[in-house]
């Protein structure tokens, strides 16, 4: 089976580009935030404090996760229940942040993420794919993009969800998540030493192509 690994700062436009990706190569798109997105919207709900690693812990066997493709959309189930619209609101980003930064949330989702490569050709997006979960991925991409062009993309996603938020809101908590999710002492979001840096600040067609010469060089 093969793997891509799509590894990047939020809002650099990953899953769009991944998605595209697996589109033209029959691939499964598995988008690893999503996953986290679960973990704090269950914490959130529980009212337990997301800094509080014992406590995350303590709630993680409650939660019952799982994937399913519905007309090739990743479709997000928390006990039974789809979450995937209730995933996306900055509350949950927030909490995300959070409790991805510790071990056991790490740990948990670890090996869900490695089991969906063994039956399937995917492409995966996140922070510690190339690193940490498919070092031996067969193509690797860090994805940046300039924090202007970033930050007004999720504005206007976050507007399109009918969330009330200002321009500014946006790029406060976009740098907060940033410095958390790229400072922290697990899994940041760095580029593995082997990884294909793809700027996509300008045209997605653009990035796309550069992104396809590259797999078809990698994988024959
Ligand atoms: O990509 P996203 O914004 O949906 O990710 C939500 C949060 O989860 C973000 O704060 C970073 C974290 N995350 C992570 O730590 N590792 C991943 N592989 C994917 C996301």
């Amino acid at each position: 089976m093969k793997k891509i690994a799509i590894d990047g700062p939020s809002g650099a436009g990953k899953s769009t580009l991944s998605k595209a990706l697996a589109k033209k190569l029959g691939y499964v798109y598995v988008d690893t935030g999503a996953m986290y997105r679960v973990i704090g919207l269950y914490i959130l709900r529980r009212g337990v404090d997301p800094h509080d690693e014992k406590a995350v812990e303590n709630e993680l066997p409650d939660i019952k996760m799982e994937i399913k493709y519905v007309d090739g959309t990743q479709n997000m189930f928390l006990n039974g229940e789809n979450v995937s619209g209730l995933i996306r609101t900055n509350e949950v980003s927030k909490y995300a942040s959070v409790t991805s930064a510790l071990p056991p949330v790490r740990a948990f989702l670890l090996n869900a993420q490695r089991d969906m490569a063994k039956t399937n050709n995917v492409i995966m997006d996140g922070r510690d794919i190339g690193t940490v979960i498919f070092p031996d991925a067969d193509v690797k991409f860090f994805v940046t993009v300039s924090p202007d062009a970033r930050a007004e993309r999720r504005y206007a996603e976050l507007l399109a969800r009918g969330e009330q938020t200002t321009l500014d809101e946006v790029k406060r908590t976009m740098a907060e998540r940033d410095k958390n999710d790229s400072t922290r002492a697990i899994a940041p979001a760095i580029p593995a030493e082997d990884a294909v840096m793809l700027d996509n600040s300008g045209e997605l067609e653009q990035t796309i192509a550069y992104a396809m010469k590259i797999i078809e060089e990698k994988i024959k």
